[in-house]
């Protein structure tokens, strides 16, 4: 039987090879295996079936191949969690991602490449310098033909290289190879969590733009161990992954850059009192996720609220309005601007260092003090003033009155005004009805909306948006 040396082949056929393979989530030897079995076949298939014309096929959606579904590049850490990165093939598969796995050394002495192999259905990767791959760049490919990549368990000691940049076995070469974003979920003792050495490649992690999930606190492998350390679940990673793998910069606001504040804030009396009010922030939220699913770029500023980030957003969380103002300016330059923030009115001038005492003098006299008006700011600036500045009026009598009148003093383009009295149920509610008042030359045009959902009311204000930025 011949054999053949795919290295000896000239340099474009590499290359067409090399793709194929990547496509198909085979080795380069693999894909030359499949293609020659098919020349095999070919002939053998033709001879044997008489020539007969094709009936017309209704139309049926495809189904997708494996080259159609999102990918991850998953590799394994040498933690006892290794075991759960075997649960997290199945839950990122049940998820429509195709998983290739990659193992470190310590990881398979966790468990095995076999293992990983049989449920990612393909084989596990482990090492740089792999026989099997040739000439192929291995962990180039790896790397790079991919769309996200994970790495669980993530160790001390593999945090440590990837922020060094070290690139001595196959896990870390793919690492600094990839161009790809790198979600990572961290698991280890508690002690080694808190060592400032790992806060510093934490931290330096982050900056280098890698994502991060957990690590969650409970019960440790070790006996009587407990703390902040445990991976995070293999759900929880796989749902982070798929909103990371959500496609961006597609849908009508692709390319739009949108800030958005929302809930409440909190303005200190001393160190443990504060004003807020019963916003809920749900509604912001809403229109947060409905801007990021348009395929906006969304940065959320939100107060104090006890809600879960919407997948695909920034969100920046902040305490005071002075705290939401200097984020506001942070982020700008936008597109459009949301404020659907509940900013306190008021602070109090000068808030206590120390928790104010009951006396038998009486009641602390507390000064309060105007904060500073987000969106009127915003709405007035001569540079950087977004395209669509949107504010919300929560009144609870006079709405449209009221509201017409925050349009022309505040300065923004459209308000959203709606009826926040407690007959309405709005504050913390899950319901809205809303009023859009948009400027139409000197007049101001009002476009009264039935009562919706909150999250129906993002959605058709991020439609009128779009509309919107495309007239
Ligand atoms: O004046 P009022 O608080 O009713 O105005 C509501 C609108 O103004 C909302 O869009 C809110 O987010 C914004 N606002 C602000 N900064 C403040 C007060 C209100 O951005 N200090």
């Amino acid at each position: 039987m011949a054999s053949l040396t795919v290295r000896k082949l000239d340099e474009a056929l590499k290359a067409s090879l090399r793709l194929r393979a990547a496509k198909a989530g085979r080795s380069v030897e693999d894909e030359v295996r499949m293609i020659l079995r098919e020349a095999a076949e070919a002939p053998a298939k033709t001879q044997s079936s008489p020539a007969r014309s094709t009936p017309a096929q209704p139309h049926r959606p495809r189904t997708p191949s494996a080259t159609d579904l999102p990918r991850v590049t998953l590799i394994i850490g040498g933690g006892i969690a290794a075991y759960k990165a075997l649960d997290l093939i199945r839950r990122l598969k049940e998820r429509g991602i195709h998983v290739r796995s990659v193992m470190t050394r310590a990881a398979q002495q966790f468990v095995t490449p076999l293992t990983a192999g049989a449920l990612a259905d393909e084989r596990c990767y482990t090492d740089l310098f792999d026989a099997q791959s040739e000439f192929d760049a291995g962990h180039i490919r790896l790397a790079r033909d991919t769309d996200l990549i994970i790495v669980a368990p993530a160790t001390a000691d593999l945090m440590a290289k990837m922020a060094q940049g070290h690139a001595d076995d196959l896990a870390t070469a793919i690492l600094l190879a990839t161009n790809r974003p790198v979600l990572v979920a961290p698991a280890m003792n508690p002690l080694m969590w808190a060592n400032a050495a790992t806060k510093r490649n934490v931290a330096q992690l982050a900056r280098d733009g890698v994502s991060f999930i957990g690590p969650n606190s409970g019960e440790m492998a070790e006996a009587n161990e407990a703390g902040v350390g445990r991976m995070s679940e293999p759900t929880e990673i796989a749902i982070a992954a798929e909103a990371m793998l959500r496609p961006l910069h597609t849908g009508p606001l692709a390319g739009k850059k949108i800030l958005i504040t929302a809930g409440p804030t909190h303005e200190p009396i001393d160190p443990v009192r504060y004003i807020a009010n019963r916003s809920s922030g749900k509604q912001g939220y809403a229109i947060a996720a409905s801007a990021a699913d348009a395929g906006a770029d969304v940065t959320l500023i939100s107060g104090p609220v006890d809600l879960d980030d919407p997948a695909g957003v920034r969100v920046i969380r902040v305490e005071s309005a002075r705290d939401m103002l200097a984020q506001v300016e942070a982020a700008l330059p936008v597109d459009i601007a949301i404020f659907a923030a509940a900013v306190a009115d008021w602070r109090v001038a000068s808030a206590g260092e120390q928790k104010i005492k009951k006396t038998a003098s009486g009641m602390p006299p507390l000064q309060l003090v105007e904060n500073p008006d987000i969106l009127a700011t915003v709405s007035k600036r001569q540079q950087n003033r977004p395209q669509l500045v949107i504010g919300f009026a929560a009144e609870t009598q006079n709405l449209i009155d009221n509201a017409t009148s925050k349009l022309k003093r505040k300065g923004c383009d459209w308000i959203v005004a709606n009826d926040v009295s407690p007959a309405s149920g709005v504050m913390g509610g899950d319901r809205n009805t809303v009023h859009i008042l948009t400027r139409d030359k000197a007049d101001i045009a009002v476009d009264s909306w039935p009562v919706m959902t909150k999250e129906e009311v993002a959605g058709a204000l991020v439609a009128k948006i779009a509309e919107t930025m495309e007239e």
